[in-house]
């Protein structure tokens, strides 16, 4: 076992439920009880049906698994203020997917980042659940001051944790350099078992060469791990527009095929001038070898505020959340918290290959009522609830229209053969186009800012966060002359955060 640096020590680290965490000097403490902020009854703005930390920054999932019949999700977590900074890992555990207990930090960065004034921390990795049901999680710690305070240095971990998923037992560094051509970037380890072979497998982003690349290491009892291969290098048209490297790779079998999974770290998309996007391709593995079954990477989401994507096996479906987030456009100052998690999506393969994605269907048990329309097609909602619409026919042409008490609050159309969302944004409305396609269902959920739609059986997808207008008092759905509407429904939702 390599121990690096410094061990920060999470003793401090308040044993019980939900906590809320000061920085006093450079230890986190647990604030008692009767001083914590009404912190989720009084913000406006916060997702009354996703998950969001309690307070302070979150960006990735991590370390998704379904372990003793509980859902467990790790989070790249800042205690301390709602900026990115010196990176924990926070935990929350569900019976269900969408009602979650807050629990203490799980991981701390291996150096004491505060005294060091320096970010970098535990950064983003999975769980691995064994054949035996044993768990670890694979991580990256980024040491901002490695080789005499040169340089950072991204180095994999390996975390072996209590029988109750509460803290670290055994923490090992398992790779620390990269293979020739690798550089700094060099993290985000997904692993999973190969029975039939019985190897374990581990993919981390890199670039080799400064293309963004995607890295095969292999080892033959998930702890000594050697470097096999580049699973993927991206076609130079990244490069060329601006990828560094491929950051939170995901790879996992699902009906008989690979789907790997991948964010392209400084990336614009020209016709676009998108970033934060991510892309999926789907193909075979098969001596270690990843074959592309499709010519073209599948932007997986065409509103650019779903990122960091992970997936995990639970009850034989593959689930994923994504964190909703765009660098361009920042929470408010002042707010408790930043970052949200993405409704869980169980992930599919439609006739094209291409990843589907649709809300796990925990979802409706917390529908509260059916909205009525008055008239057809324009529903009065419950200002603050979720809502929910679902629609199917022959689509093409139809338009939604989601309305706050100080005006449009989001835009969904199908023009021109594509569908558009906009939402309220403060430099005026921005719009997202999905590609090409004939409209034959859309559910669409609206939570106080945040709008997740899915089309065609999820097989387009579309997310954006607005802080704007985000009270909803209306909905109205207008069908064009090529509109025939055969299902119109929308329902209000409890909020995940009260019994
Ligand atoms: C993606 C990411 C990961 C990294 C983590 C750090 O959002 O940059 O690549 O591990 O965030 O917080």
């Amino acid at each position: 076992e390599i121990s690096l640096f410094y061990r920060f020590d999470p003793a401090h680290v308040a044993e019980d439920g939900v906590t809320f965490l000061d920085l006093q000097g450079d230890r986190l403490v647990a604030r008692p009880k009767d001083a914590w902020p009404a912190w989720y009854e009084n913000d406006p703005d916060r997702p009354q049906l996703r998950f969001s930390p309690f307070q302070a920054w979150m960006n990735d999932p991590n370390g998704l698994c379904f372990v003793d019949g509980r859902y467990h999700l790790f989070y790249q977590f800042h205690p301390v203020e709602a900026e990115w900074g010196p990176m924990h890992w926070g935990h929350a555990v569900s019976d269900n997917l969408y009602r979650w207990t807050h629990l203490p930090v799980f991981l701390h960065p291996e150096q004491n980042l505060w005294s060091l004034g320096a970010t970098g921390g535990a950064f983003s990795g999975s769980a691995f659940v064994g054949p035996e049901g044993g768990v670890s999680f694979y991580y990256t710690e980024r040491l901002p001051a490695y080789d005499l305070f040169k340089d950072y240095k991204e180095v994999q971990k390996q975390v072996v944790p209590s029988a109750d998923l509460l803290h670290p037992e055994a923490n090992r560094v398992v790779l620390i350099d990269g293979p020739p051509g690798s550089a700094h970037d060099f993290r985000d380890p997904k692993v999973w078992y190969d029975a039939a072979r019985r190897v374990y497998r581990m993919v981390l982003g890199a670039a080799i060469d400064g293309d963004p690349a995607v890295l095969l290491y292999g080892s033959a009892d998930g702890t000594d791990w050697k470097y096999l291969s580049v699973l993927y290098r991206a076609p130079e048209h990244f490069r060329q527009y601006g990828a560094r490297c491929v950051e939170c790779p995901d790879f996992f079998e699902l009906d008989g095929r690979f789907v790997l999974v991948m964010g392209f770290v400084g990336y614009t998309e020209p016709t676009t001038g998108r970033h934060n996007l991510l892309y999926a391709q789907v193909g075979t593995f098969e001596d270690d070898r990843f074959m592309p079954l499709t010519p073209e990477l599948q932007e997986l989401d065409f509103g650019t505020d779903f990122y960091a994507m992970q997936s995990f096996r639970a009850k034989e479906r593959q689930i994923a959340f994504a964190w909703l987030f765009n660098w361009e456009f920042r929470k408010p100052a002042g707010s408790p918290y930043s970052g949200e998690l993405s409704l869980p999506r169980v992930l599919g393969l439609d006739a094209q290959l291409r990843l589907t994605m649709l809300p796990e269907e925990g979802y409706r048990v917390l529908r509260s009522r059916a909205l009525t329309q008055d008239p057809p097609g324009h529903f009065a909602c419950e200002p603050g609830q979720p809502i929910e619409v679902s629609l199917a026919g022959a689509l093409d042409g139809i338009r939604i229209v989601g309305r706050a008490g100080d005006g449009e609050s989001f835009m969904i159309a199908h023009v021109s053969g594509r569908l558009v969302i906009s939402v309220a944004e403060d430099a005026g409305e921005i719009e997202y186009r999905s590609t090409p396609l004939s409209l034959g269902n859309l559910t669409l959920f609206f939570d106080r800012g945040v709008l997740e739609i899915f089309a065609n059986d999820g097989a387009v997808c579309g997310t954006r966060r607005t802080y704007k207008n985000t009270a909803l008092i209306r909905l109205e759905v207008t069908p064009s002359d090529a509109t025939r509407i055969e299902v119109c429904e929308a329902w209000s939702y409890n909020s995940v955060w009260r019994e």
